[in-house]
Parts: structure tokens; C-alpha cells; sequence
């Protein structure tokens, strides 16, 4: 289905001072507007219009925001990479064949770490060529899968490597391997997140470098083409992803010296996002461009040549496109306590807050200039007391039906999303110019049953 709702042209711009080149730095998607009726607008759709058109909770995507995103990374490394140079979309962030579509006609490639991820990809028009297979404990046919199709497999561990030595016989062309190992790097942000350090269970430890780097020369089924490290995500520091470039760099040169004619040298993602106006992520520009000289300095100082620059980037490229909208419903006043204004989803759209602690800004749609007058807290509708999407946050008196707009909520919201208590997954909408688009279809109840299998001596007796 698609609806068409004002032209932005007339609207008012919502969020003032918004960083145009480098949209993680926002909270709103770009050009956020205001309807004749002061309502909250975003790619040109009135949100309490798409709410009322596609039903609650429904995630949001702006398309003019994704593609500025994508633009961004490849500007800037255009800009300050002096070599070839590829942005990958790390699809954990939010994978779906409308989003692997559209990254792909951007020009970018894309990052997967499961059978799912990858045939999404593949059927999102991705060119296998674009695309790298992750994963600490890929399985055989995982491996198969990316390999039948020429996708780069980034080797973790010694068990990839037996597994892809034992399906050689059946493959017709060499594996384009990538070897990824631990470079040993702190960075500050959640623990659950932090993948740099040496206790970690991604990736070969430095010290196995050598040995793994001997081992493949002897390995007529693979061909190595790159280097990888991640050190983690929603990381506001910029040295931690300079420090990686000498550890990568000397790494690089260890490979060549072994006779491997490495050319990629993939530095992962991790960079951070608005979530709430506290936040002060760097941009794009300078984080690319941090990277980009730190792997010049760093190859320079090794007498070098330049590798092919692979980045990663996930949640830096998704999420500020995204808002959640979700109906208001039961509301709760304990006196003297706190006020719970409780919505139509929660924990199993946007398992964030109870998994990480992670706080979000939110508006009412309908009035989203109005007055914060109350402070509350936004309770989801799942029977566990943790389930709460927003606590203690100001906002306007909030009735049952009000719907509420959760911004920077397209990373690791859908793609980490359950069926917790049985509650469908929402549906998902691409706007751009004052038209949505179905990108993704509501689940529904009777749906969720479609896996289940009820042994004949449990049935009921009719
Ligand atoms: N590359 C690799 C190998 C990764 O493991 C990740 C994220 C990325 C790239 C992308 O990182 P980003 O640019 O999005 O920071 N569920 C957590 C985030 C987990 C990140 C996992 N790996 C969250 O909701 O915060």
C-alpha cells in the first residue's frame, strides 16, 4: 500500500540546526517537518497519518536519511583515502531486502553473519562481489553458501578454516578469504558491545597472526585477500580507530612479507550516534577521515602499499533514519512515585533499553512542539517490570490513543526484535517525498502458531 501525504515544501522544518552531511549527529531523521497542523512529519508523511494507515507499533524509515548516510562514507573516503576504498553495510544493524537494495544502488557493499543475512543481501540485488560473510561459528553450510556464490568469507578461527578446507573438493573456484583477529584495543562503551579487547570470542589472537598467516600458504582451496578487526559499536572516541590502524598496518606487512598479496584492509565499524541530545558522536567526515590518514600514516611508516580501505559501518548509517511509532494506552499516576504512560510494543521491537541500558528521545507525534509538562516513564506492554522503552523523560500531558514517535531507532531495534509474549513484529515503512512505501508486513497472531507442531496424543479431544 501507498499513501501520500503533504508535500514537505510548505512544512517547518522540526529540528532546527540539523548536521545535513553527517546525519548521525541528529536526532530526527533529515528534514523533519511540521505539518499546517503542527504535526510531526518525516520524508513528507504526517507520522499520526502513517500510524493511523498502518497500525502501531511501526518502524519508520527515511529513505532521504539512509542515502545520506551512505553518501557520506563514500564522500569522505573519496576525500581523504587516497587509495580504493569501500564502505560496507553491517546488515545486523537492519537487514531487509528494501535496505540491501538501496545500499546496494548506493554504491555500497554489505556485511553478513548468517544464512539469512547473505540471502537477504543476495536477493536485495547486492553483488556477491560487495558482500563478507562474519561469524565466530559459521556453519558448514554457511560457509557453502558464501563460497558457492564468490562472497569473501572473513576466516574467525581455526574451525572456519577446517570446515572450508573439507567443502573445497566441491567448490569450482578459490575462497576469497579474509582473516580476522583480535587487535588488542580497549574503547569506552558497553561491555556487551566491546569486541577489541583480547578477551573476546571474535577472531584469531594476534599471537596465532603468524602461524594462521603460515598455515594458509598452503592452502591451494583460498586466497587471501584481506585483513579484519572490529573493536566495537556506539564509540564516540576517535583514537581508539587511529591506534588500529598501525596494529592492522603491521599485521598487513607480517602477510605480505609471508607472501600474501593482501590488498583489503577492513577496519570494521563502531561508530557512534545521537540518541539523546547529550550525545556528541564525531561525523562521518571525521571519522572516515581519522581512519583514512591513520592507515596512510601507518602504511607509510612501513613502506607499504596502500591497501584497499574497507570500513564497516552499521548503526552510523541506519539508525537516525528510523522511528518507531507506537500508540499510548493505559496510563498509571502512584502518587508521589512516578506516572507510567504504557505503549503498544516494547522490549520485543526495541530490545535496546533492557539489554543495554539505553536511553532514546521521544515526542508525541500530533504535538511534538508541545509543552514537556510531565515527566514519565514509557512502560512497553510485556509482562516483565523491566520492559520500559523510556524512563523518566518530560513530556506532554499524554492521553490513551496519543501515538508517540521514538527517534534513532533503525539500528539493532527490527533486526534484534522477538516474539516475546507472542506480540507480531511490526511492520516497516520506507517515506521519502511525502510517500510510504510497505517494506516489511505486520505479523500476525495466527502466524506466530505457523511453527508449532502439537504431537497427536496432545490434541485436544473433539
Ligand atoms: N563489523 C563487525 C564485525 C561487527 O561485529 C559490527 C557490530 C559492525 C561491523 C557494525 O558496528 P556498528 O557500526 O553498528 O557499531 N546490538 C548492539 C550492537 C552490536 C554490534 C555488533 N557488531 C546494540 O544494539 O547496540
Amino acid at each position: 500500500m501507498v499513501i501520500t501525504s503533504q508535500p514537505p515544501v510548505k512544512a517547518a522544518p522540526y529540528e532546527q540546526g540539523q548536521d545535513l552531511s553527517s546525519p548521525n549527529r541528529n536526532l530526527t531523521p533529515l528534514g523533519s517537518s511540521l505539518d499546517s497542523n503542527g504535526e510531526l512529519m518525516v520524508g513528507g508523511c504526517t507520522l499520526s497519518e502513517l500510524a493511523r494507515t498502518y497500525g502501531t507499533p511501526l518502524y519508520v524509515l527515511d529513505e532521504a536519511t539512509l542515502r545520506a548516510t551512505c553518501r557520506a562514507y563514500r564522500e569522505a573516503l573519496a576525500a581523504h583515502y587516497p587509495g580504493r576504498a569501500l564502505a560496507l553495510y553491517a546488515s545486523k544493524a537492519n537487514s531487509s531486502l528494501a535496505i540491501s537494495a538501496l545500499v546496494a544502488s548506493e554504491g555500497l557493499g554489505l556485511d553478513a553473519v548468517s544464512a539469512g543475512e547473505l540471502l537477504t543481501a543476495l536477493q536485495g540485488g547486492m553483488p556477491a562481489e560487495r558482500i563478507v560473510l562474519h561469524g565466530n561459528n559459521k556453519s558448514k553450510e554457511e560457509l557453502a553458501l558464501a563460497a558457492s556464490h564468490g562472497v569473501t568469507v572473513v576466516a574467525d578461527n581455526w574451525r572456519d578454516l577446517e570446515l572450508l578446507a573439507e567443502l573445497a573438493p566441491e567448490l569450482s573456484q578459490p575462497v576469497r578469504l579474509m582473516l580476522r583477529f583480535t587487535p588488542g584495543i580497549e574503547c569506552h562503551t558497553h561491555e556487551y558491545i566491546r569486541t577489541g579487547h583480547l578477551d573476546s570470542k571474535f577472531g584469531f589472537d594476534p599471537d596465532q597472526l603468524e602461524t594462521v598467516l603460515k598455515h594458509l600458504q598452503n592452502c591451494s582451496w583460498g586466497r587471501l585477500s584481506g585483513l579484519h578487526a572490529h573493536i566495537g559499536s556506539q564509540i564516540f572516541e576517535l583514537q581508539p580507530h587511529s591506534d588500529l590502524a598501525g596494529v592492522m598496518a603491521d599485521a598487513l606487512a607480517l602477510a605480505r612479507r609471508l607472501g600474501h598479496p593482501v590488498e583489503d584492509l577492513n577496519v570494521g565499524g563502531g561508530l557512534g550516534i545521537r540518541y539523546v541530545t547529550s550525545d556528541d558522536p564525531p561525523s562521518i567526515q571525521a571519522w572516515v577521515q581519522t581512519v583514512a590518514e591513520a592507515v596512510v600514516e601507518a602504511c607509510r611508516a612501513r613502506g607499504l602499499e596502500l591497501p584497499r580501505l574497507l570500513c564497516e559501518p552499521g548503526r552510523s548509517l541506519v539508525a537516525t533514519a528510523g522511528v518507531t511509532l507506537y500508540s499510548i494506552g493505559s496510563c498509571k499516576t502512584i502518587p508521589g512515585i512516578r506516572t507510567y504512560v504504557s505503549v503498544d510494543g516494547g522490549m520485543s521491537d526495541n530490545p535496546r533499553p533492557i539489554t543495554y541500558q539505553s536511553t532514546y528521545t521521544a515526542v508525541l507525534a500530533e504535538r511534538p512542539t508541545a509543552a514537556a509538562s510531565d515527566n514519565v516513564t514509557v512502560a512497553g506492554k510485556h509482562c516483565e517490570s523491566g520492559d520500559v522503552l523510556l524512563k523518566d523523560v518530560a513530556l506532554p500531558k499524554a492521553k490513551p490513543g496519543d501515538v508517540l514517535a521514538v527517534f534513532a531507532t533503525g539500528a539493532y531495534n527490527a533486526s534484534m526484535s522477538s516474539n516475546y509474549n507472542r506480540i507480531p513484529r511490526p511492520a516497516a515503512v520506507l517515506v521519502g517525498d511525502g510517500v510510504a512505501e510497505l517494506v516489511q508486513r505486520r505479523e500476525q497472531p495466527e502466524e506466530l502458531l505457523r511453527y508449532d507442531v502439537l504431537p497427536a496424543r496432545l490434541s485436544p479431544i473433539t
